[in-house]
């Protein structure tokens, strides 16, 4: 299965190297900034493609690490030649006419858009609620104030709270977890976020609190910042992986 990264950044490095690992899978990876193409190629022993055309020729899957404006880009590209396309800039697909514009050409060509659930847990319940339907689903970030650029804080302070639309707008840094969890579940619109600061926290952390018709649920993960990168969550590229690792493999397992 070759797999096309594009985008050789902070993510886009260590999906590198998990992919490089990954039975079944063969890396080809492209950068607008060739330099950085050319470094995660020597790192990984992988080929490197001056331009997306080039890599698509020959490519089972490709996986976007570059940015919003990137994937935007890019999406009708590589859908439009029937590829499965792994979205990592998740914020993209809150611009309601280009997410209903790349879902209708990935019906039309028969592939998919793939979203990974990032640094939260509890995706696949969710789905697995939403069947019956959600009656409510509510994300709460919260963490230590020095995250938000705050000093000084001494209690728990709620710095947003409301839909999801919005927050995606306001709080750009915690837009992929909002967006994955919003297409998971009932929407932008009527999913809730709360974004806290809580002096009392070490680590940053993601809760889910879904209610509906299956019952409740809360999933709540306390994460460690990526080796790579301190200012993304080591999560976040575990799940993009373990989302590739899900397509390279013949056997699927969880819902
Ligand atoms: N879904 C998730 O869990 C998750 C987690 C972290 C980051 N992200 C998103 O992933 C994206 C990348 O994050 P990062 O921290 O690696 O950023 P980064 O700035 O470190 O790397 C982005 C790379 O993409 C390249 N690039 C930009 N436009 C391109 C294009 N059109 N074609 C090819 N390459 C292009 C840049 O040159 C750069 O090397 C961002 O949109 C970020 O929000 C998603």
């Amino acid at each position: 299965m070759r797999v096309l990264l594009v985008g050789c950044g902070a993510l886009g490095g260590a999906i590198a190297h998990g992919v490089t690992k990954m039975h079944g899978a063969s890396l080809v990876v492209h950068d607008v900034d060739h330099a950085k193409a050319v470094k995660v190629a020597r790192e990984t022993l992988a080929p490197v493609v001056k331009t997306l055309e080039e890599g698509l020729a020959g490519a089972d899957l490709v996986v976007e690490a570059a940015s919003q404006a990137a994937l935007k880009e890019i999406a009708p590209k590589v859908l439009g030649k029937g590829i499965p396309l792994v979205a990592l800039s998740v914020g993209a697909f809150g611009d309601a006419p280009f997410l209903d514009a790349v879902t209708r050409l990935a019906q039309e060509k028969k592939t998919r858009i793939l979203v990974p659930s990032g640094a939260i847990g509890g995706l696949d319940a969710l789905r697995a609620a939403a069947e019956a339907g959600l009656d409510e689903v509510t994300l709460v970030t919260a963490k230590p104030p020095e995250g938000f650029g705050l000093h000084g804080v001494h209690e728990p302070r709620v710095l947003y709270e409301g839909p999801a639309r919005e927050a995606v707008a306001k709080f750009p840094k915690n837009v992929n977890v909002a967006a994955a969890l919003s297409l998971a579940g009932i929407g932008f619109e009527r999913t809730q976020v709360r974004i806290v600061a809580d002096p009392a926290l070490k680590a940053n952390t993601h809760t889910i609190v879904a209610k509906g018709a299956f019952g409740e649920m809360t999933c709540r993960v306390e994460n460690r910042p990526s080796p790579e990168n301190p200012a993304s969550s080591h999560l976040a590229s575990l799940a993009a992986l373990a989302l590739i690792r899900r397509f390279v493999s013949p056997v699927q397992v969880g819902t």
